[in-house]
Order: structure tokens, then sequence, then C-alpha cells
């Protein structure tokens, strides 16, 4: 339970630093560790390898003495044998004492400055069976390592030597000394080459985003330096690509809008038209004939000219009516999706001489939400005067079905077939009747798929999901 909300804590801050921060911050991490592991074994394992160096070599120092002061004990050469004894000790600063038992325990010659300290005499015993003996003792400032070597068996006593710890203490030190003033080069130069790949790494990234926030802006022109053909390289590719493709998009999508206020603009010029043409030439005369009304002093005319303007005025509501009426309902304004198709496809075949197959199922009787129904519609149109324009098409089947929750159209040419991946993908081409087709399908959350093949026609397919028939049934 600590652990979970400690972590986000944790994360939050650490999270927080740059990425070359923590590569930087691993690479630290990863040198100390391995220092410290280092130095742990240097203290660990070192002395004991020391120590057991000094043990043989007190074994050594300690034969070769029983050796060489055999015969002088055995010719009571006492003078001899304590120089032997104290050369021998003077000879090596890692022994602190030696000295020369005889058979009895006797102590022949010894190297203590201030008097023989007599509880040696009672450690370290070795065997007459024994090569040497080895006993580890601690002194007041110092551990020593006890050797005893029998002379001749024991026959002829026993050579003592202590060889003294002291040193190998100063050698681990020492040589840890050495080590760190390396483990710091180590790290500066881990520390140099971590920044010199962090970096690497992150201005590509760096500069991704900045390329990010640009696109964001609506501004394109970034592309994608070749850095490298690693996984940040085809990042950069993908995103210059997909920049790119949006760039194509947005430039489509101004197309397309000014198509549609061109429309528009289209159909306010007709519509300003058919009031010039229309409506003001019916209004002026019904004001010229009340001005006659207006001179006129006779009853009789008088009627006669009222009936005229009444007629006239009536014509001029019709007028006004059937622009209404025009301008209201569109074709499928008022008769829904399907008669709308029925009736353009009708019209459709007798003008372009193109036999047409319509089908349609389970969607006569109810009503789709009207941007539903435009999308549809003007699809399916764009779709046939595709097939009219360029397919050289004999037969088009037309289907419109109502599932459950989707409307599906499927338009199929038999005609001559295109290559769309080719097209959509060519800045040059003309597309903007398929790419409508797309954006418009889209819009209303539907999907379209395009299948053609040069020589074996074009199918589309327009799938849209819909909110259940209760539903729109209900509102
Ligand atoms: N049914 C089809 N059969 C054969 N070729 C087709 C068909 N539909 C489209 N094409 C090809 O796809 C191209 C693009 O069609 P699109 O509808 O996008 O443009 P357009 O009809 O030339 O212009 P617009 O629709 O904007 O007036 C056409 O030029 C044509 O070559
Ligand atoms: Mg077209």
């Amino acid at each position: 339970m600590g652990g979970k909300s400690l972590w986000p804590a944790f994360w939050s801050k650490v999270g927080a630093v740059g990425f070359r921060t923590k590569i930087m911050g691993i690479v630290a991490i990863f040198i100390l560790f391995s220092t410290l592991g280092l130095v742990g074994y240097i203290y660990r394992d070192f002395p004991a390898s020391l120590r057991s160096q000094l043990q043989e070599q007190g074994i050594a120092i300690g034969t070769g003495l029983a050796a060489q002061g055999r015969d002088l004990i055995l010719t009571h050469n006492q003078f001899a044998l304590y120089k032997l004894v104290k050369d021998t000790r003077d000879a090596s600063k890692d022994i602190a004492y030696a000295f020369v038992l005889d058979a009895e325990g006797n102590v022949l010659v010894h190297t203590f400055d201030g008097g023989f300290p007599t509880d040696l005499l009672g450690i370290n015993q070795v065997q007459p069976e024994e090569a040497y003996r080895v006993q580890a003792l601690q002194t007041e400032d110092d551990k020593i390592q006890d050797v005893a070597v029998p002379i001749l068996g024991g026959k002829a006593g026993v050579v003592r030597l202590g060889m003294s710890e002291a040193n190998i203490d100063a050698a681990v030190t020492g040589y840890i000394g050495h080590i760190l003033p390396w483990v710091a080069l180590i790290l500066v130069l881990g520390l140099c080459v971590a920044y010199g790949f962090a970096s690497i790494l992150t201005k590509p990234i760096s500069q991704l985003a900045e390329a990010a926030r640009a696109v964001g802006r609506g501004d394109f022109r970034w592309k994608s330096p070749i850095w490298a053909k690693d996984e940040i390289g085809s990042l950069g590719i993908a995103f210059s690509e997909m920049s790119e493709e949006l760039k194509r998009k947005e430039r489509m999508r101004a197309q397309l809008l000014a198509k549609v206020i061109g429309a528009q603009e289209e159909e306010r010029k007709r519509i300003a038209r058919e009031l010039h043409d229309e409506t003001s030439q019916s209004l002026t005369s019904l004001m010229v004939g009340l001005k006659l009304i207006e001179d006129s002093a006779d009853a009789v005319s008088v009627k006669e000219k009222t009936a005229e303007l009444r007629a006239l005025a009536a014509r001029t509501l019709d007028e006004v009516h059937h622009l209404a009426t025009e301008l209201r309902s569109s074709l499928l304004g008022d008769m829904g999706l399907v008669v709308a198709i029925q009736r353009y496809t009708k019209e459709y075949s007798a003008k372009m001489n193109i036999n047409v197959d319509t089908h349609v199922s389970g969607v006569s009787e109810l009503r789709l939400p009207s941007e539903v129904e435009i999308a549809a519609f003007r699809i399916i149109q764009e779709a046939l005067t595709n097939v009219a324009k360029y397919a050289e098409a004999k037969n088009v089947s037309v289907v419109l079905r109502h599932r459950e929750s989707s409307l599906v159209a499927v338009i199929e040419d038999d005609g001559k077939g295109f290559d769309v991946n080719g097209i959509m993908a060519s800045p040059n081409e003309k597309k903007l009747g398929l790419f409508g087709m797309y954006e418009r399908a889209s819009l209303i959350g539907g999907k379209l798929s395009i299948e053609s093949q040069t020589g074996a026609g074009t199918s589309i397919f327009l799938e849209v999901p819909l909110k259940s028939t209760q539903e729109v049934m209900n509102g």
C-alpha cells in the first residue's frame, strides 16, 4: 500500500526531469554501485588473501631459519644463532618478532628488546609430527600470525616467528586510494559519453515535438531531417508523411469548402435572377396598372383594370409560392431518400442511356436523420455522375439497405475501372469528387470504401451506423 502511494510521488519528481538527466543519472548510479561493489570486495577478500600470503611467507622463513639454525644449536653457537635470528627479523618489516627454543622449551635467543614475554611459551605449541603450526594472536596494538617450525622434528628445538598484519590494512587502504581517482575519471568520462548519447537521442525528439506543435498550428513546412535509420528516424519519417497527408487533406478541404461556397453563391444568384426576372416584372406591371386606375375617371374601366390586376397579383403570388417551395424542398426535402434516389436514377438512366438497377430494402417506410439522407444522396449522386463521366459502363446497380443499426449503400458499375490508390495518392490528379465522398461519409460517422480494378468495374460501399429503429422513430 505504501509502495503504491510512494511510486506516483517518486515518479512525479523523477519523471519531470529531462531525458538527458535521466540517462546521466542511470550511468552515474551504475558506476557508483560498481565502485561500491569493488571497494566492498577489496575490503572483504583482499585482506584474506594477503593474510594467507603472510602465513606462507612466515612458514617459508621459519623453515629456512630452522634449517640454518640447526647446526648452530647442535654446536651451541648461541652468538651466531642470535645474529641469524636478528638478521632474519631485520630483513623483513612484516616480522614482529622471532625466537628459538631448545628441546626442553627454554628460550635460546629472541628479538624482544624489553625482555621476553613468557605468555608466548604457552601458546602455539607445535607437535613433533607437524611440519609447522600457525596461530593468530591479538596483542595490544597488532594482529599477529604466530608461526612455529620444529627443528629436527622438535629434537633440536623450535623456531617461532610473529608475522605482523599491520601492513595488510595499510596495503588495502593504499590500494583503495589508488582506485578512487580512476573511479572519478571513469565517472566523468561515463557522464560525458552519456551526455553525448542522450543529446543524440533527445535532439531529434525535441525537434519532433517542435514540429508537432507547428503542425498543430497549421504550419506544414517541417521536413524530417534524416537522422539515422533507427526507431526515432522512422518516427520522423512517419511524422513527415502524416504532416504531408494532413497538408493534402487540408488543401482538399479548402477546395471543397470553396466549391460549397461557390454553389451557395450560384444558388443566391439564381434566386436573385428569379426574383428580378419574374417577381419584380410582375410587381412593376402591378404598379403601372394601379397608376392607370388612379388616373382613370371611368368606373367601368376601373373595374376591368382591377380584375386584370387581381389576376396578375394571383399569378405573382403563385410564382413566389413556387420559388419558396423550390427553395425549401430540395429533391430530398419532402419525399425522403428512397423516393429521391428512385426518381434520380430514373432520370439519370434515361438521360445518360445507362441501365440502372435500383434495389431498396428496409428503408422505404422510415425517414432517416436528414444529414444522413443528404450525405447518402450526394454520395450516390457523385458516384453515378462519375460512372457517366468516366466508366463507359452499360449497367450500374444501386443498392440501398437498412438493417437494425446501419444504412448500407452500394453503387456498382461494369465500366473500365480505375486505380483508386494511384489517384488518391497522386498530388496532381483531380479528385475532389472522391475526396468529397469520403468526407461526407466521415462527417456522419460512416465509412466509405472504393474497390476498382482496371477493366473490371468499380464498386463503392457506404456504411453508416444508425441509432436503433426505435430511437429513430422516437425522434
Ligand atoms: N466509376 C468510375 N469509373 C472509372 N473511373 C472513375 C470512376 N470514378 C472516378 N473515376 C476516376 O477518378 C477520378 C477522380 O474522380 P473525382 O470524382 O474525384 O473527380 P472528377 O469527377 O474528375 O471531378 P469532380 O467530381 O470534382 O467534378 C476521375 O478523374 C476518374 O479518372
Ligand atoms: Mg466526380
